[in-house]
């Protein structure tokens, strides 16, 4: 089968975008590939991050993955830094990436312009570890939001140069991973402003729904969000970009056709609208949120998981980083 890399960050709660952009469709194609996702802990040191929290933040990812329903017999799931070979290639990818690819990339702007003074190098070098986590696997397909297709244009360009100035002809070293980016989801916009994305590092609660919200919580955000004062809802309206993001998300959590949707709901106001949406998203979340506190009191079970996760990725990321390292040159060690 095509191999499937993908990972969230251990920062925090999850929210609607992190769901409906990447985990939720990593389970509805994992029977048809094999599959490794991924706790990205490294990832998560890149901005200020908080020890006391840092290892339950990693659980709690992981308890989310099965939550939401990822199954151990199509997928491995692993802690980043458990498997040392993705810190080892990073470093590797490093002297061959140029320094203004990086300088390039949207995301380090946008996250280096918010902090200001106190940018590590690691924030710049983010995606450079992206390209070893993906790479290290061999990975045919990352299904990821629409965030991240930069990062993933520059792990293409990561693995060619390293293929064009140290494979063989017939022999590329690394293997060209596809980004998978689904037309609906890939953009959950925040609550609170439909032209922003949906965000952890959003200042406003309010701005987006996380899966571990109780049912209150997502009734009085839904309640607040930003709409507009026209009757009627309609999807693809440039000038309507909060009706458009609140259909879609009902669309999805829903599970109905958007023809179905559109249909319902272009002569209804807000106040009769906002109830289904609650519902909707409600009812998605019970059950994995039911699952996640089982699960969260299981501790032993998941370190289990873990370990058993780490062992078998361990054993590919190992083959990748010694074919690699051979074709840079190093001696071999003993
Ligand atoms: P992270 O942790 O920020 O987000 C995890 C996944 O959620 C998607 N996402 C969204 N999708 C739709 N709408 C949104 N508002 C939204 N916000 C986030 C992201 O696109 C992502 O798929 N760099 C990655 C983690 C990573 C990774 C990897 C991913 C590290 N190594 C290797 C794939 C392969 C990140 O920060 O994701």
């Amino acid at each position: 089968a095509q191999r499937i890399l993908s990972g969230v960050q251990p920062t925090g709660n999850l929210h609607l975008g992190n769901y409906l952009g990447a985990i939720r469709n990593w389970v509805e194609t994992q029977s048809d590939y094999e599959n490794f996702f991924c706790v990205v802990d490294l990832h998560a040191i890149t901005v200020p991050h908080n020890p006391e929290t840092l290892a339950q933040d990693t659980y709690t990812i992981a308890a989310l993955y099965l939550a939401c329903g990822i199954d151990l017999s199509y997928s491995t799931i692993f802690v980043q830094s458990h498997v040392t070979a993705h810190s080892e290639l990073a470093w590797l990818l490093n002297c061959i990436t140029p320094l203004n690819w990086l300088e390039r990339m949207i995301q380090f702007k946008e996250k280096a312009m918010k902090q200001g003074e106190n940018v590590s190098a690691g924030l710049l070098d983010y995606p450079v570890l992206m390209a070893a986590d993906i790479l290290l696997y061999d990975a045919d397909k990352v299904p990821v939001g629409e965030d991240q297709k930069q990062h993933l244009e520059l792990t293409r360009n990561i693995a060619l140069r390293v293929n064009d100035q140290f494979g063989k002809k017939d022999q590329p070293v690394l293997k060209l991973p596809t980004p998978l980016i689904r037309t609906e989801g890939a953009r959950v916009m925040s609550l609170l402003d439909g032209t922003k994305k949906m965000s952890k590092s959003d200042p406003s609660e309010m701005s987006r729904i996380n899966l571990l919200d109780p049912p209150d919580v997502i009734q009085k955000k839904i309640k607040r969000c930003k709409t507009d004062p026209i009757r009627g809802l309609t999807f693809d309206d440039p000038e309507r970009p909060e009706c458009d993001n609140l259909l879609m998300l009902y669309t999805l959590l829903s599970g109905k056709t958007k023809e179905t949707v559109a249909t319902e709901c272009q002569d209804m106001g807000w106040g009769q609208f906002k109830p289904l949406l609650a519902e909707a998203t409600v009812e998605t979340l019970r059950p994995i949120q039911e699952k996640y506190h089982e699960l969260m009191t299981e501790k032993g079970y998941l370190d289990s998981i873990l370990k058993e996760g780490q062992d078998k990725a361990s054993a590919i990321a190992q083959e990748t980083l010694s074919r690699v390292k051979d074709a840079l040159g190093y001696l071999p060690p003993f």
